[in-house]
């Protein structure tokens, strides 16, 4: 057994880091070949099974005292009285993430209700949908004639983090524009989520008519709204024509142009409203922008007068893990998680690879961990077979596509006692070497390790990282942000807390709709401001009052 140097540390966080990285290299190998089997244990944990038996855990989980008293509605903005068997989650999350802790205002939840009124009524293959869908086949559309129901339909881009946060914002702009949404279902968003509407599905039907043009959407589409504004096509003072297409598409990706980026301007909605199919494809958080709209800003005001609740409330309502899923985050958690007094997520996003960026980042980890409280030091000095004197428990998930930062931190909690007596164990669920998008095993694992991230007490994220914006957002928690190592060495500070639990809009819209002159958006409201993780004005964020909440 390779042993750390001992002796007696001073509280400096920096030099027990700088030892204990040394001996690191040595214990690391050792500790691969001594835990391989457990390491196996942890994989085949995680493994998706295809479905319940029947009765099989519907009941609370044990630790859970009184189910009378767990408001599994989340405040009202889940409807009750739907099937609890067809999607176990959608109720019994309430006990994972242990209530609710902001409230939904009156509106949200009325605005929820009409929304699911809507979606009934003009859903797929209702009789308003068959009228709408058929201007797809004649490609013409009298801007005049009004339809009963309009549509926003959502295409994926990029992984699943930014699948999550796209498809939340999609949704808010539908109940800001009365618009009914669709999904693409090509990307197995019914195998990682439950139908999130009451009677009938989200997901668009595969005999859509334009569904093979998904795939064309980017930015040079000639019917993207940028597109048509600079071919003229768009019916204004320059072109007066009622006769347009019966669908536009919405290019919102961080590589939009300032045409593309009219969608944030009101006067463009003049005509966008009147297109009765908007097809959008994004990979950025976009709602900020809808509060600097003038045309939204009175309805967002009601719907959200805490300001950064908005992708905890829409995240919570729209997002419900499938059975299969579910139960993979269930029994993970029960396992290792369930019993600790205290959990703690850390997720480790690495964007460099060569070369191997591993030790700037495991300190920083250490550093940022020990400075701000998060997780006890170690004594070096001594080894952990005496136990632990107190019976405090603190139980840590690592989530990475790498093991090294998860066995590391394991290893280290594993053969020291920590400074304030208190066991820490260390879990990983899963890791894979790269970010395979389109595997959907890779997705559902990403969807379980987001979800378990979530219902952790503190949360330590990677700056940057759409997957870190999800696990924060849907546990309503301020994150400890990693940021990211320049030139491969560890910054300092460590990290920092984020001041708001809302993810962040990267690629900000950065023009005045009237002036179109650039304008520092991040300086005209007191709740839209540049996120902690970007540098200088590269995204925008909502806070709380006053910017804290
Ligand atoms: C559970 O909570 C409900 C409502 O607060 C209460 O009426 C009931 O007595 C409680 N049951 C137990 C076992 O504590
Ligand atoms: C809409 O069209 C589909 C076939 O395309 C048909 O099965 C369905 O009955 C229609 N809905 C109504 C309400 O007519
Ligand atoms: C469009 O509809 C309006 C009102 O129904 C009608 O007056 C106009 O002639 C129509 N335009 C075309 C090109 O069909
Ligand atoms: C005006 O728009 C229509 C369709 O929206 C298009 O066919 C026509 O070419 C446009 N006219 C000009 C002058 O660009
Ligand atoms: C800690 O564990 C001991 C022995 O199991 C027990 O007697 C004691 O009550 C526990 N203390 C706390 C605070 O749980």
């Amino acid at each position: 057994m390779p042993r750390c140097p001992a002796g007696q540390f001073v509280w400096n966080p920096k030099k027990v880091l700088i030892i204990f990285l040394l001996c690191l290299t040595a214990s690391a190998l050792f500790f691969v070949l001594k835990h391989q089997s457990s390491e196996a244990a942890t994989w085949s944990d995680f493994d998706f099974k295809p479905s319940y038996k029947d009765e099989e855990d519907d009941d609370h989980p044990s630790w859970v005292k009184n189910d009378t008293e767990v408001d599994k509605l989340l405040g009202g903005i889940l409807k009750g009285g739907l099937d609890e068997k067809s999607c176990r989650s959608r109720y019994q999350s309430a006990w994972y993430h242990k209530g609710l802790k902001h409230q939904p205002s009156s509106h949200l939840i009325s605005a929820l209700r009409s929304y699911e009124a809507l979606h009934k009524r003009c859903g797929p293959y209702t009789e308003s949908y068959n009228k709408t869908v058929r201007y797809l086949d004649s490609m013409e559309f009298n801007s005049s004639t009004n339809t009963e129901c309009k549509y926003v339909v959502w295409t994926p881009r990029d992984g699943l983090g930014n699948r999550i946060i796209t498809l939340a914002s999609t949704f808010l702009y539908a109940l800001l524009t009365k618009r009914v949404l669709l999904v693409d279902r090509r990307v197995h968003v019914s195998d990682l989520f439950c139908e999130p509407f009451p009677e009938n599905s989200w997901l668009v039907p595969s005999d859509f008519p334009i569904i093979d043009e998904f795939d064309k959407l980017n930015k040079q589409y000639s019917m993207s709204y940028g597109n048509m504004l600079k071919n003229n096509l768009v019916p204004g003072p320059k072109n007066a024509s009622s006769l347009i297409k019966p669908f536009v598409y919405l290019h919102v990706v961080h590589d939009y142009d300032d045409d593309d980026k009219r969608f944030f301007c009101d006067d463009d909605h003049t005509f966008l409203q009147e297109v009765p199919w908007h097809i959008l494809k994004s990979n950025i958080y976009f709602v900020p922008s809808f509060f600097m709209m003038p045309i939204f800003q009175q309805h967002l005001d009601l719907l959200f007068p805490e300001k950064d609740t908005v992708f905890y409330f829409l995240g919570r309502y729209l997002f419900h893990p499938t059975n299969m899923i579910w139960k993979a985050i269930t029994r993970y958690y029960n396992a290792y998680l369930a019993r600790a007094d205290e959990r703690i997520g850390i997720q480790v996003r690495v964007f460099e690879t060569e070369p191997d960026p591993f030790a700037p980042y495991m300190e920083q980890i250490l550093d940022c961990v020990f400075t701000e409280n998060v997780l006890p030091q170690v004594n070096l000095a001594l080894e952990s077979l005496s136990g632990h004197s107190s019976n405090r428990t603190k139980a840590v998930l690592v989530t990475s596509l790498s093991s090294k930062y998860y066995k590391t931190l394991k290893n280290m909690y594993d053969e020291h006692p920590t400074e304030t007596g208190e066991m820490v164990q260390v879990f990983q669920p899963s890791h894979e070497v790269e970010q395979h998008t389109e595997k959907e095993v890779h997705n559902m694992k990403a969807w379980a390790e987001m979800y378990l991230l979530s219902l952790t007490d503190k949360l330590v994220t990677s700056s940057k990282s759409t997957f870190g914006y999800v696990a924060q957002g849907l546990g309503g928690m301020k994150p400890w942000i990693l940021y990211r190592p320049e030139e491969y060495k560890s910054p300092n500070p460590a990290c920092q807390r984020a001041k708001s639990m809302e993810p962040c809009f990267q690629a900000t819209p950065d023009h005045d709709c009237k002036t179109r002159n650039w304008l520092d958006t991040g300086k005209v409201l007191p709740y839209v401001r540049h996120c902690e993780d970007m540098q200088w004005t590269w995204g925008l964020k909502l806070f709380g009052k006053d910017g804290e909440s």
